[in-house]
């Protein structure tokens, strides 16, 4: 993902040679410009997993917003049941799969909050009826009727019906800091490709291991 021309990954990232790959968000990239071209639905969906207090995961799909070497974002509802989740313990999972391609790649690792200058930047460019929906909206609360919901955006709209929807507080990003990311790729027989990079934290070295599938 990148607001760059695509590059051309060799044949090898995106093949049944991927396990030669040593840079793992090289390889994440050149699955995901696969996807965008392979996928016909939603290529930057991904489950994001989560714990509660009483240590029961939790998990819900979530669009992959931005990514660069620090990590995967996505924006949400901070008072959400994620964002209150990922409040207490801010570490979590993320899966893509991609049917059309039958590639699956796991993601885990701590969750840091994007910095409010990001969180600006990106929701300046949401259509305004999101900007509006995501002051309206309550994530994750009870709503007692869908009137109610519509009156709230009904309200936010005659609002903010002149210039620039500012950012609500309760809405920001979260940035998924990879320290574990596993590739599988489909191969005949079942004889499927898997490896895992692991690190101990940011900046520090990948190391591969090759795993049964
Ligand atoms: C394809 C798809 C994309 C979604 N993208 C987002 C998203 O980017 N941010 C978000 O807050 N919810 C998104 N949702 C809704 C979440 O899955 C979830 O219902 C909502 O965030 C409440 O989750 P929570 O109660 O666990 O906080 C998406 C749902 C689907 C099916």
């Amino acid at each position: 993902m990148s607001d760059t021309a695509p590059i051309e990954h060799p044949t090898w990232l995106t093949s049944g040679d991927f396990t030669q790959a040593d840079e793992p968000l090289r390889l994440w990239q050149a699955w995901f410009d696969e996807a965008v071209k392979g996928e016909p639905r939603d290529p930057t969906a991904m489950s994001l997993a989560t714990v509660d207090a009483d240590g029961l995961p939790d998990i819900r799909t979530v669009l992959l917003k931005g990514v660069d070497e620090r990590g995967f974002v996505f924006y949400t509802n901070i008072e959400s049941a994620k964002g209150r989740e990922l409040a207490a313990n801010p570490k979590a999972a993320l899966l893509f799969y991609w049917k059309s391609l039958n590639r699956q790649i796991r993601i885990r690792g701590p969750v840091e909050r994007v910095t409010p200058e990001e969180a600006d930047a990106y929701f300046a460019t949401r259509p305004k009826g999101a900007q509006i929906g995501a002051w309206a909206s309550q994530q994750s609360r009870p709503l007692e009727s869908r009137l109610a919901f519509e009156k709230a955006v009904a309200l936010y709209a005659a609002k903010y019906a002149i210039g620039a929807v500012p950012r609500p507080p309760h809405w920001s990003g979260y940035r998924i800091v990879p320290i574990s990311m596993e590739f599988w790729h489909d191969r005949p027989f079942r004889l499927h490709d898997r490896i895992e990079f692991r690190r101990a934290a940011l900046g520090e070295p990948w190391a591969k291991v090759r795993m049964y599938p």
